[in-house]
């Protein structure tokens, strides 16, 4: 019987299209379904958990595609279905654990520094004082912060601060204040570079030029493919590897001197503006590294993942 994959998402789209396609060609199936028509089933005698479209048992993967926006009770859910996955030995893609620690920029960039990955100094308070300080002695010393949200994403909610500006209210930021020292890329010349990574190789990477200084494509960068290579790809693989995702998109900056900075990692990130630069079929790449590592190899078709 063919192995079986649930893609969830509530909005399939044409990432889920990506996906389906590429699974259908290594002879997986796949159902769409979304986190919040999961269910634990706490009647049978073991427990499970129920996802929809695979009612006489688990599915054999789970690709983590979209978390629905929630309540801290219903995201707390969600994330509880995804752990109960693996309890139950299905394997997920990216896990519960790998996704929490990417979501929260500040453990991010903890576990940045603890495996000694180059990151921007970052303070992270739930003190308005210690935040007006922290700016303060910043500004002092010449350097602007970005005060960003803590679970934010797509540039959204992206602050510069000067050393004449005000701290934002706690109501803006949700209590938590998370404050950068800013990387001037110089007027105009605002870039980052994103890179793929998954099974522990880069996959595809593009250089983003902004409109701003925030340089996401959602906020309309343009992008052009690039080879990763080097640090780039070594500090990707290493980030990835370090919030302890299967595959994750990875932000990253370079000052003056050409030292290289990991900004963030992305372990649901959307690789439509990347698709769109590089030749390599990324839905591919992420469906051949999971089938490759957590399906049963009887029960799949595998070609070589198309990477680099
Ligand atoms: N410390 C910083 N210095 C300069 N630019 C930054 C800094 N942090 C973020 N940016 C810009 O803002 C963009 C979004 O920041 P990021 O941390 O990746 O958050 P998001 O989750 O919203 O993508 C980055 O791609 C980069 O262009
Ligand atoms: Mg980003």
């Amino acid at each position: 019987m063919a192995a079986r994959v649930a893609i969830l998402t509530d909005r399939p789209g044409w990432h889920g299209r990506e996906l389906q396609r590429a699974f259908r060609a290594l002879g997986v199936q796949t159902e769409f379904a979304s986190l919040s028509d999961c269910r634990f089933d706490l009647e049978t005698p073991r427990a499970g958990v129920h996802v929809p479209g695979f009612d006489s048992g688990p599915p054999d993967a789970v690709f983590v595609r979209s978390i629905e926006a929630g309540t801290f009770e219903q995201v707390t859910l969600r994330l509880s279905l995804l752990h109960a996955l693996r309890e139950m030995g299905v394997p997920v893609y990216n896990d519960a654990r790998a996704i929490e620690r990417s979501v929260d920029k500040s453990m991010t960039t903890f576990l940045l520094r603890r495996h000694g990955i180059p990151t921007l100094p970052t303070w992270v308070t739930e003190r308005h004082s210690v935040a007006r300080a922290v700016l303060m002695r910043e500004g002092a010393r010449g350097h602007e912060l970005v005060l960003k949200p803590l679970f934010g994403s797509q540039g959204k909610g992206l602050e510069r601060l000067g050393s004449t500006s005000t701290i934002p209210a706690d109501s803006r930021v949700g209590g938590v204040w998370y404050l950068q020292r800013f990387l001037d890329g110089g007027e105009g010349n605002w870039h980052d570079w994103r890179v793929l990574v998954a099974g522990g190789r880069t996959v595809a990477a593009m250089l983003r030029r902004g409109r701003s200084w925030v340089t996401n494509v959602a906020r309309g960068a343009r992008v052009q493919a690039v080879d990763a290579m080097g640090e780039l790809a070594r500090l990707a693989i290493e980030a990835t590897a370090a919030v302890g995702a299967d595959y994750a998109g990875v932000d990253l900056m370079r000052d003056a001197s050409g030292s290289w900075f990991v900004l963030e990692v992305n372990s649901i990130p959307a690789w439509r503006g990347l698709q769109a630069v590089t030749p390599v079929r990324i839905a591919d790449a992420l469906a051949g590294d999971l089938a490759s590592r957590y399906l049963c190899s009887s029960r799949i078709r595998l070609a070589p993942a198309p990477m680099r």
